[in-house]
């Protein structure tokens, strides 16, 4: 059985002036402990599906299976990152990646050996992450690179089976992105969780992919889904091997296809039309 079984998904966002079809019959298996990218031009419903997966928008049609349970909202088996960290700016690093645990704990008046074990998984995040140094830190004493690691950490924190990230690394400079890319690898690969990543970025979803879904919009829809031909240990001279730069250029040429954009030029006339249109 799949881990994650989407079949037929449509959305239509239902607006005063005129409805808008976000997603149309989406199809798509994700295997257990698979690492899947989307990937597509701005506006194909990356997000919009994403937020289906986590519980947080609701699908017109169609149906979304986790572990072969309809999903129809959010739930601790399914974790969430988003482009901007939102951390507690008055807790520590540490209390950060505690937090929603600590509710939970609150809540279901657990015993002081839950709370331990909680505490001990928290380190253990911490040390995966590499921020045992700043443990007591605040999230303004870091930078956006850190403050997303203890992000990820935080995330990470109830076991989710699956964890879902809308382009969890667009806020960051090249150089940290790549040190995330790493570690988000490293993570996958310690936790087995499975990894559905968005990202507007093709390079980054062939790097990071076993599998890249490129998707189209008007309306947002499957357009195809590319097998990544790299060993599963990636490093970052793969970046510049043939299989790499030839499934990059594939994907940005279908993209540039299906968007009607060929050249810079078209781009800046699209832009052109849209600011005069304001
Ligand atoms: N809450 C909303 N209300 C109305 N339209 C929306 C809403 N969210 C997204 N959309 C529209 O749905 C389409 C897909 O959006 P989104 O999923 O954010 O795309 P992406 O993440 O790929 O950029 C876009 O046309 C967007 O304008
Ligand atoms: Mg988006």
């Amino acid at each position: 059985m799949s881990k994650v079984s989407i079949q037929n998904v449509g959305k239509v966002f239902e607006r005063a002036a005129s409805p808008v079809p976000a997603l149309d019959n989406v199809n798509l298996s994700i295997e257990d402990n698979e690492f899947i990218t989307l990937v597509g031009a701005s506006g194909c419903g990356k997000s919009t599906l994403l937020r289906i997966l986590a519980g947080l928008e609701y699908r017109t049609s169609g149906e979304v299976l986790c572990d072969g349970k309809s999903i129809n909202s959010p739930g601790a088996d399914r974790a969430m990152v988003f482009q901007h960290y939102s951390l507690y700016p008055w807790l520590s690093v540490i209390d950060n990646i505690k937090f929603s645990r600590q509710l939970q704990v609150n809540r279901e008046n657990l015993t002081s050996s839950d709370v331990e074990a909680a505490s001990g998984r928290a380190d253990a995040l911490l040390n995966l992450i590499g921020l045992g140094k700043v443990r007591n830190a605040f999230p303004n004493q870091l930078s956006g690179g850190m403050q997303q690691r203890v992000a990820i950490a935080r995330s990470l924190m109830g076991r989710p089976s699956v964890l879902l990230m809308d382009e969890p690394f667009g806020a960051l400079d090249s150089q940290t992105r790549e040190v995330m890319h790493d570690l988000i690898l490293h993570i996958h690969r310690v936790e087995k969780t499975t990894i559905v990543f968005v990202t507007h970025d093709v390079e980054e979803a062939v790097y990071l992919g076993q599998r890249v879904v490129l998707m189209q919009p008007r309306p947002g829809r499957i357009h195809s889904i590319f097998p990544v031909p790299l060993p599963a240990q990636r490093t970052q001279d793969m970046k510049y091997s043939t299989p790499f730069r030839e499934l990059r250029a594939e994907i940005l040429a279908r993209i540039r296809e299906s968007t009607g954009i060929t050249t810079d030029l078209d781009m800046l006339d699209k832009l052109n039309v849209q600011s005069t249109a304001v």
